[in-house]
């Protein structure tokens, strides 16, 4: 799990935000690898939640949130702060069973996180990274994507909605794996 994280340590970048805090593997990468000074994480699921809560109670700088990340990100973000926001939060399946949380008809809050999270300017550089990005893909509704049949494809925005979002804002975009990066520079993120 460490990669992803890796290539933003020695960035002025001293907030992290992830939506959807699961079993806490990224929290984990963040607190280990990373300079982040202050992490913040937002989990629907209250027994996800509260296991987090256990895991990481020896760390004062992690900050968690239960809740939907639509009602708690604008509580949390502060425009003045160097900010990573990691969009990590949807329906999630393991086993052909759901785990975690998600709210009904509404599986993959990406779009509504973006608005809020653009809804007014920044004044400190915001780097944004949507993970998961294959599920946005043609390829992975059609092509076999793993329990892909467990989704509502019209739940899910395309590849093509999440980029005219971000580049409406101005955001310049990296595709990296199987994330999309986007920030104002395009000269801060590592290759
Ligand atoms: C793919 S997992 C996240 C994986 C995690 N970031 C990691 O590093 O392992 C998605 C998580 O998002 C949660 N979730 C779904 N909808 C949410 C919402 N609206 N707000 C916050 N969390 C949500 C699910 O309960 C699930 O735990």
């Amino acid at each position: 799990m460490a990669g992803p994280l890796l290539e933003f340590t020695g960035l002025d970048n001293s907030v992290f935000i992830e939506t959807g805090t699961f079993k806490g593997a990224t929290i984990q990468c963040a607190v280990t690898h990373t300079p982040f000074s202050i992490i913040h994480s937002i989990e629907l699921d209250y027994q996800l939640y509260l296991k987090a809560v256990s895991m990481f109670v020896a760390y004062p700088e992690i900050h968690l949130y239960h809740g939907s990340s639509l009602d708690l990100l604008p509580l949390i973000i502060d425009r003045s702060q160097p900010t990573t926001i990691w969009l990590d939060a949807h329906k999630t399946i393991d086993g052909h069973r759901v785990v975690g949380d998600f709210i009904p008809g509404c599986e993959c809050p990406l779009l509504n996180e973006i608005d809020l999270i653009l809804l007014e300017p920044w004044t400190a550089p915001l780097i944004i990274v949507v993970d998961d990005a294959r599920m946005f893909t043609e390829q992975w509704w059609t092509g076999g994507g793993k329990y892909a049949e467990h989704f509502d494809r019209r739940q899910y925005p395309t590849t093509k909605e999440i980029f005219s979002r971000l580049i409406k804002a101005g955001l310049k975009i990296t595709e990296k794996e199987d994330r999309i990066i986007a920030n104002f520079n395009p000269f801060i993120i590592r290759s």
